[in-house]
């Protein structure tokens, strides 16, 4: 039997078509050869295909087949290589939904027990973002006498862009106790530590923190929940789920050639972001450098989750002038206020009719912008989420907020300055956590193994 989760002959499977009601059946259909991946699998090997996809993607071009909709490219069929000089999930193309995972290690996890976990989890991630399962035969390969080692609910599903991106928390380099228990004490990056209180903070113990975490995004919810249920899976008496977040709808673009898309306040979000066509600044902003400490984060960056509460039915009672002075730009457009359309840099100076600026002293983007802060800027990474209601009734909504930098002062300078940002009215910050995320992995190591070097 072949391990591919698309395996044509596969009772089990199902064709992209079925699992998308909607998509055109030519869904699978890569742009680049017009040859589907059934048939490249079927052709070359499931191995093989996923090779030929991932260098494509490598290259910089997401492959991806055309669907009915709009003339947009179907990101079904897209696949990133998930070995190479920097963990995919960062500058790879925000997909549209995301499972994330924090993690605790269980205290009887020694050093071994550590590399082991992360050896397992980088065969499985490598597999499970080529479209593959976590095993050969992994679903129903195998003896009916034992449980399943993929749990299943993703065969017959392609990669759907699946990235997996793995990040060490500060528990990891001293517990609670400030116990080293891996030996890693000294090999903590400085900056590495819970990020400071900020005004307004109303953090939830349990939402919070966190000694590891993946970052699962694809572009269809089921992959990506498989990825993180399986990982856990395999992590089972050793690290165990703290919390997790789903995400349903990407609000940040992170390629010049997506279309920015709106966070739940109905406004565009990530038009000022981080690009990954911007290579000198993601190099100089993003991305951990050898010469900075420590070396064997090189390669890597810093990420910052916060589950950001948005209290939706207040501002949905806010007119729409003051809905787009709290911002700095139109809501329509996503032009700054201060003129031209969504891309024109925003004049901070320019006054109106009244002489008061006309993007407000208070307004977000002004307050988040480089030149408020020393030149920070950051690749905003984060997704809506709805996850059900509160008890009187109101959504409980918001933004899950996720950014990565070269240093996490970047993220704490922005966020100091948002301390007088008119949107705080309307938000609440319930979780947060900071995590180093490794550089990227070669085939043969597993994922952060520089740290045990
Ligand atoms: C729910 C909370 C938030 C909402 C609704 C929100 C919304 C927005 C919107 C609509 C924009 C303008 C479009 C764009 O350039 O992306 C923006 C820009 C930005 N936001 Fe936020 N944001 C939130 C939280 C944060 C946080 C926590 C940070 C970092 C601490 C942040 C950092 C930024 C940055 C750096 C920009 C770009 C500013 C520029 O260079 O023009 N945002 N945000």
């Amino acid at each position: 039997m072949s391990d591919s989760r698309s395996s044509a002959g596969d009772a089990h499977s199902t064709s992209p078509a079925e699992a998308h009601p909607g998509t055109a059946p030519e869904a699978g259909a890569d742009s680049a050869s017009g040859v589907s991946r059934r048939q490249l699998f079927g052709f070359l090997g499931a191995g093989a295909a996923g090779a030929v996809v991932g260098a494509a993607a490598g290259a910089g071009v997401a492959v991806a087949a055309t669907s009915g909709g709009a003339g947009a490219a179907s990101p079904a069929a897209s696949v990133y290589p998930f070995f190479g000089a920097h963990q995919a999930g960062i500058v790879t193309p925000a997909q549209d939904r995301l499972h994330f995972a924090a993690f605790d290690v269980d205290d009887t996890l020694d050093r071994d027990g550590l590399m082991a976990l992360l050896t397992e989890w980088t065969d499985a991630a490598a597999r499970l973002s080529q479209g593959l399962e976590v095993a050969e035969g992994g679903a129903v390969g195998g003896s009916d006498y034992a449980p399943p080692v993929d749990t299943g609910e993703a065969l017959g599903l392609p990669a759907s862009g699946l990235t997996i991106t793995f990040g060490f928390g500060p528990g990891l380099f001293a517990d609670a106790s400030g116990a080293d228990r891996f030996g890693l004490a000294a090999r903590r990056p400085a900056m590495l530590e819970p990020l400071p209180r900020f005004q307004g903070d109303a953090l939830v113990p349990e939402i919070s923190g966190g000694d590891l975490c993946i970052q699962a995004c694809a572009d269809d919810p089921q992959v990506a929940v498989h990825a993180i249920r399986n990982l856990s899976r395999i992590a089972f008496g050793r690290a165990s789920l703290r919390w997790s977040q789903l995400g349903f709808g990407r609000t940040s673009s992170t390629s010049t050639t997506q279309a920015t898309p709106r966070n739940l306040f109905g406004f565009k979000d990530g038009t000022a972001n981080v690009k990954a066509e911007e290579t000198a600044t993601v190099d100089d902003q993003i991305w951990v450098h050898a010469s900075d400490e420590p070396a064997w984060l090189a390669g890597g960056s810093y990420l910052v989750a916060r589950r950001i509460r948005m209290i939706i039915e207040n501002w949905d009672r806010v007119q729409l002038g003051e809905q787009e002075m709290l911002v700095g730009r139109s809501k329509g457009e996503g032009a700054p206020l201060s003129g031209g359309t969504e891309f024109t840099e925003p004049d901070f100076e320019k006054t109106g009719a009244t002489d008061a600026p006309l993007i407000d002293t208070n307004a977000h983007v002004r307050l988040a912008h480089p030149t408020t802060n020393g030149g920070a800027r950051m690749l905003r990474r984060g997704y809506n989420f709805v996850d059900g209601n509160d008890s009187l009734g109101r959504l409980d909504a918001g933004l899950f907020f996720l950014s990565f930098q070269r240093s996490p002062q970047q993220f704490i300078d922005v966020q100091t300055s948002l301390a007088r940002d008119g949107l705080n009215e309307y938000l609440k910050h319930v979780g947060s956590a900071i995590f180093a995320v490794p550089g990227g992995v070669a085939e043969g190591e597993f994922v952060g193994q520089a740290l045990f070097a």
